[in-house]
């Protein structure tokens, strides 16, 4: 290989590597907005709220993720994981809101907010 192409070779693999590096190391709540990342759930640990989340869970959530919430192990995944528990309710329930269409995960916007807040306290429930 000549020194050109080597050098140009080095660069682009070391750009690759930095890309996926970064990639690994940002987290899906990092690009939440702060206001809503520090949001708290008004619906927290009250026993009603688990039940009804997990009413809402049943209707809506469970076909994709299952009843236990363990996902199907491929595309949709799973809702008992670091990642949900490092999550703060404010994360989540913007994530509910926003959904992730492009890779399969609807919105959730038009429920009313109080319940994606107990579904937050459902998904809290169950880690
Ligand atoms: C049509 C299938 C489908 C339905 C219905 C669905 N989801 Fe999802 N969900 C997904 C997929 C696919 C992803 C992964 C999206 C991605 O990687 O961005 C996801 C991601 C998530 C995540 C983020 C998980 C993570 O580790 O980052 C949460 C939280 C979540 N869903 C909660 C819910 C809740 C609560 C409901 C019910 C209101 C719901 N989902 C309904 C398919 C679905």
């Amino acid at each position: 290989m000549n020194p050109q192409l080597r050098r140009t070779v080095g660069l682009t693999c070391a750009f690759i590597a930095a890309v996926l590096l970064c990639a690994a190391a940002s987290s899906r709540w990092d690009r939440v907005p702060a206001k809503d990342h520090a949001r708290t759930n008004p619906l927290a640990a009250h026993p009603e709220s688990i039940s009804a989340g997990a009413l809402i869970y049943k209707e809506h959530c469970e076909q994709c993720h299952k009843s236990d919430a363990t996902g199907d192990g491929h595309k949709k995944p799973s809702l008992r994981t670091d990642r949900i528990k490092s999550a703060t309710d404010g994360d989540l329930e913007w994530f509910l809101r926003q959904g992730d269409l492009a890779h399969g995960m609807p919105s959730w916007s038009s429920l009313p907010q109080a319940q994606r807040w107990q579904l937050v306290t459902f998904l809290r429930s169950i880690q």
